[in-house]
């Protein structure tokens, strides 16, 4: 298998790059964010992006940023939470030890609260997290080889669990 050692996915703010980094310290690997990438390769936040171009082409650069993390990186990498909306980017998990984070989404609103930066979910963050939630749950599962549950445990616990079910 070639690729990273392990690919997180899941929502935003469920904390893949807490129990990302905890996840490398303890693999003795290094740690990897596609959101971390775009923002230094484009010298602007995510939410510029969002508001300059829209999101279809926030998409094209995140599957670009995906595709590249990929092929280069051999530690954990963390996808941004609506990288897997991607069918390509899907088929290049396919092989992949792939853990999805999940929490419901009470715990969502709970963790992210109103947070403007983070352009989905600037108005009315309960509905749209039940939406998001709805439109991509399946999605996760399909990519996914292992779910941790994240609802209620630390980050150090979650890290654990995702440890276990490697
Ligand atoms: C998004 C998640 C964010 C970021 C962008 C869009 C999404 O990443 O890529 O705001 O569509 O769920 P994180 O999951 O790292 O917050």
């Amino acid at each position: 298998m070639t690729g990273p050692l392990v690919v997180l996915v899941g929502p935003m703010g469920v904390g893949k790059s807490t129990v990302g980094q905890l996840l490398a310290e303890r693999l003795g690997v290094s740690y990897r964010d596609t959101d971390d990438d775009i923002v230094a390769a484009q010298g602007r936040t995510i939410a510029e992006i969002f508001v300059d171009e829209g999101e279809p082409a926030f998409r094209a650069i995140e599957k670009q940023a995906v595709r590249q993390a990929l092929a280069e990186h051999d530690g954990v990498l963390a996808l941004g939470g609506g990288a897997i909306l991607d069918a390509d980017t899907r088929a290049l998990l396919a092989g992949q030890r792939v853990v999805y984070l999940s929490m419901d989404v009470e715990e969502a609103v709970k963790r992210t609260g109103l947070n403007a930066a983070r352009p989905l979910l600037a108005v009315n963050p309960r509905k749209q997290w039940r939406e998001l939630m709805e439109a991509r749950r399946h999605l996760y599962e399909e990519v996914a080889t292992a779910v941790v549950a994240t609802d209620g445990r630390t980050p150090e616990e979650v890290t654990q669990v995702a440890l276990d079910a490697l």
